[in-house]
């Protein structure tokens, strides 16, 4: 079967067609913008393999015997910086760059923020009021990531517009224009992160931009090149997959009969097992990074070349018979619940704790707040993003009657 990521019915009923692309076997072909034709891995326990197995699968393509990180020769210098972050490299180099971020990122931390975060979905849905904004998307599921990242981060208030302002317009693939000219203007975005690098070395300040210009490992400190492809990172991974599990996951419990009721219900220990099931649900981010296949061997079937390419299709995954029974049915009280929505292996998502704290916040506020929180219009024809490899809607129009 030829998948179509994109495609409107794809995104608004997935279930189907991942269990039929399972029932077909261990792969699947398809293809997506930017990297033409690729394989898919598409199941739970293969998945798996492919990312802890590290002495099979590398992320970094050079590892593999090609030439370049990622296979592609051609990234302009500013984006080759960029790209030589945590998710293209392998170890020592990436469990030394893990090991400087880790500690804001364990859960006892992340659950500190979570009274700031809860009060920060009050003000934003306090200002949709006030605003008469009815749209989750722009008035909640975007704005509610990118501060919680940039309270974290702790850019000085003119860096932070300006990154607003490079990562509206790199984001922008259904605008080709828009986007070329990001990539124009990222040469100078990173000269004003340099800067503030620089200074924050004289003057730490409080924020995770400030520790990381100082952690050291082994003795050593980041370099420029390090700190600029970190920061990217963080701030480009941590607040756009969080806004698309706000948005699917918003619109999968308005679309069940009485996941509402449940959620409103639902205590402290009741909650983060929601968010699980919406992420096993939804897979707002639907495939790994490419692994790079290390020496000539067979995996699930079929003989692979070294420096062949791998996608985890993790939306497949998430659905497999053999690890969830009653796969395509939402059960808000799943348990155990072993999804792959946040990858797995040495580069399962860093940021982990702070988007299900985040999506907990986001869920008891929005929830609690609106008891006859419902869709404005005909669900089945909501706009998705349409970017390959992420799940989440464009807007989501709703009535927030309290
Ligand atoms: C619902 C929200 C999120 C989802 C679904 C998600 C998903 C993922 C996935 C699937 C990976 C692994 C990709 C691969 O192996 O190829 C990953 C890695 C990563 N994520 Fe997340 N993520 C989320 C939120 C965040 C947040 C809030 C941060 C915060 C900073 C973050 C930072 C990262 C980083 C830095 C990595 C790379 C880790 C490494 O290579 O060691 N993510 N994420």
């Amino acid at each position: 079967m030829t998948l179509s990521l994109t495609s409107p019915a794809y995104l608004a009923a997935p279930h189907k067609t991942l269990a039929a692309v399972l029932a077909e076997g261990p792969y699947n072909q398809t293809k997506i913008p930017f990297f033409g034709p690729i394989t898919l891995v598409t199941r739970h326990a293969a998945i798996q393999t492919l990312l802890k197995d590290s002495d099979r699968f590398v992320v970094d393509a050079r590892n593999a015997g090609h030439k370049s990180p990622f296979a592609m020769p051609f990234l302009p210098k500013s984006l080759k910086i960029m790209a030589d972050n945590l998710l293209s490299l392998d170890d020592p180099h990436h469990q030394r760059l893990r090991r400087l971020t880790d500690a804001p990122f364990r859960r006892a931390a992340i659950l500190l923020q979570r009274p700031k975060v809860q009060a920060c979905a009050h003000e934003l849905l306090d200002r949709m009021e006030r605003e008469g904004n009815r749209d989750l998307v722009s008035g909640f599921c975007r704005p509610l990531p990118l501060r919680v990242i940039y309270g974290l981060l702790g850019f000085r208030p003119e860096t932070e517009a300006k990154l607003d302002h490079a990562l509206d317009n790199l984001s922008s693939t259904d605008a080709p224009l828009k986007m070329l000219w990001g990539l124009f203007r990222l040469g100078s975005v990173q000269e004003m992160l340099r800067e503030e690098f620089r200074a924050l070395h004289e003057s730490p300040r409080e924020g995770l931009v400030s520790e990381l210009v100082h952690a050291e490992a082994d003795g050593q400190k980041m370099t420029e090149n390090e700190l600029l492809a970190m920061v990217f990172v963080l701030f480009v991974a941590g607040h756009e997959t969080t806004t698309h599990l706000l948005s699917s996951g918003v619109w999968t419990l308005l679309t069940h009969d009485g996941a509402s009721e449940q959620v409103r219900a639902a205590d402290d220990e009741a909650r983060p097992v929601i968010v699980d099931e919406l992420m096993r649900y939804c897979s707002p981010v639907q495939m790994t990074k490419p692994r790079f296949v290390k020496q000539d061997m067979e995996f699930e079937g079929r003989a692979l070349k070294r420096g062949e390419r791998l996608f985890g299709f993790l939306a497949s995954a998430n659905m497999d018979p053999d690890e969830f029974p009653d796969p395509l049915t939402l059960d808000l009280a799943r348990r155990p619940n072993r999804h792959v929505g946040f990858g797995g292996g040495p580069h399962i998502c860093l940021g982990i704790h702070l988007a299900r704290m985040e999506a907990d916040a986001a869920l008891e506020a929005l929830f609690t707040r609106y008891p006859g929180l419902a869709l404005d219009g005909d669900p089945m024809a909501m706009k998705w993003i349409s970017r390959s490899g992420l799940r989440g809607l464009k807007c989501l129009p709703l009535r927030m009657e309290a």
